[in-house]
């Protein structure tokens, strides 16, 4: 029925069992409830779970590959999704918050006279002057991290890693942030130096590992996204990554504006239809023939089986949908499409549980108690 859906791809030389894959979701959860969300995921038949925000450097927020409770941690991880025939995948991740400069507003969030949205500008005002101020040493202490993190990752029980191409890469590659004049600023190919390093840095200790790049793109008209690759630069961009060492492209919208762009409800005014960010993935698939993995609002098996049928994309990456109902995969599998849960993007429980610190849920969650 959905042939193309069910088929197995080789991704950068792992096989996935269908085209389905858990996107990067940070669940905000206690421990035992994160590994049963994650068990249930696994268990719904995708074919692989990106595990989202893995620090590269052994201090950051999340657990750390690099002590022994946070490699453990990994390790469960991996060892649940493997029990249930499902790969898994490390999202490695710098942030680009100036931590030490952050300090001085925690007063301000506790007591609640800042919001969680003023922070979160506070916090993207901040970005140009911290990456573009960051002495080279430390860049280099950061990028050759991508390549540690990644061993550890492996170490732990990861089939493959993502680099994440927002954050610290993101705002490297984007002139809204990067105003640096060195070897890492200026051009379009100066400011790919930083992604393409930390890929480079991955390759060289891992030559057979597969490396998807989250892909974050940015649109000037309208204005969209401040961190990531111009639409118009990605020409120069993924020959680079891919020489470097790329192996797959997980498309999307490049953040550091509202979340609620990257993550868009259903009445968004720009990217609310299904399958939002799907234009991006056509000017991919231009430039490149590696493997394309869409993102972005897709939950009706049908017009995801219309896409990759189109060639639109190799696979697709949901979060909202598995969240909403992890036996997506099954039911479509099974012919019982018609009593899966679909995402409505109303944002409510989900993104909404994880600003209000409340963790990452569903509305149908209250449904399924009633
Ligand atoms: C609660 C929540 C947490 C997320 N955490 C991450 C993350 O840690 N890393 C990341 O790259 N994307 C993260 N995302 C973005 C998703 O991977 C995905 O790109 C976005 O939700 C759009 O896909 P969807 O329409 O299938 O939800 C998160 C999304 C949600 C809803």
């Amino acid at each position: 029925m959905y042939k193309v859906l069910e088929s197995p791809l080789n991704y950068g030389g792992i096989t996935l069992k269908n085209r389905i894959i858990f996107a990067p979701t940070t669940l905000g959860l206690p421990r035992e409830e994160q590994l049963q969300r994650l068990r249930e995921i696994a268990a719904g038949g995708c074919a692989m779970i990106i595990i989202g925000d893995v620090p590269v450097l052994p201090h950051g927020f999340g657990p750390s590959l690099y002590n022994k409770r946070g490699f453990a941690w990994y390790r469960d991880l991996a060892d649940t999704a493997h029990r249930e025939g499902c790969l898994i995948c490390a999202q490695l991740h710098q942030s680009d918050s100036n931590f030490k400069g952050m300090m001085k507003y925690i007063p301000g969030v506790l007591a609640g006279q800042i919001s969680q949205d003023e922070l979160r500008e506070i916090l993207n005002r901040n970005v140009g002057p911290y990456i573009s101020g960051l002495p080279e040493k430390k860049v280099n202490e950061i990028t050759s991290a991508f390549g540690t993190a990644a061993e550890l990752a492996v170490q732990a029980g990861f089939d493959m890693v993502q680099v994440h191409g927002d954050r610290m890469c993101g705002s490297f590659s984007s002139s809204v942030f990067n105003s640096r004049s060195d070897r890492y600023g200026g051009s379009t190919e100066k400011r790919a130096r930083f992604a393409v390093e930390a890929v480079s840095s991955i390759r060289s200790k891992l030559p057979g590992l597969p490396i998807d790049y989250k892909l974050a793109v940015r649109l000037e008209h309208p204005h969209y996204g401040n961190a990531g690759v111009l639409e118009e630069e990605l020409g120069v961009f993924l020959p680079l990554l891919e020489q470097a060492g790329v192996t797959s492209f997980h498309v999307t919208l490049a953040d550091h504006g509202k979340l609620s762009d990257t993550i868009p409800p259903r009445n968004h005014p720009y990217f609310g239809e299904e399958g939002c960010f799907l234009r991006f993935c056509d000017t991919v698939r231009g430039l490149t023939k590696l493997p394309v993995c869409a993102v972005g609002g897709l939950t009706d098996p049908a017009f995801v089986e219309e896409q990759l049928e189109a060639g639109r994309m190799d696979c697709i990456a949901m979060s909202r949908q598995l969240i909403a109902d992890a036996d997506w995969p099954r039911k479509v599998m099974e012919g019982r499409e018609r009593e899966i849960n679909r995402c409505i993007r109303c944002n409510k429980e989900c993104l909404g549980g994880m600003m209000s610190h409340r963790g990452v849920h569903c509305i149908y969650e209250r449904k399924d108690k009633k």
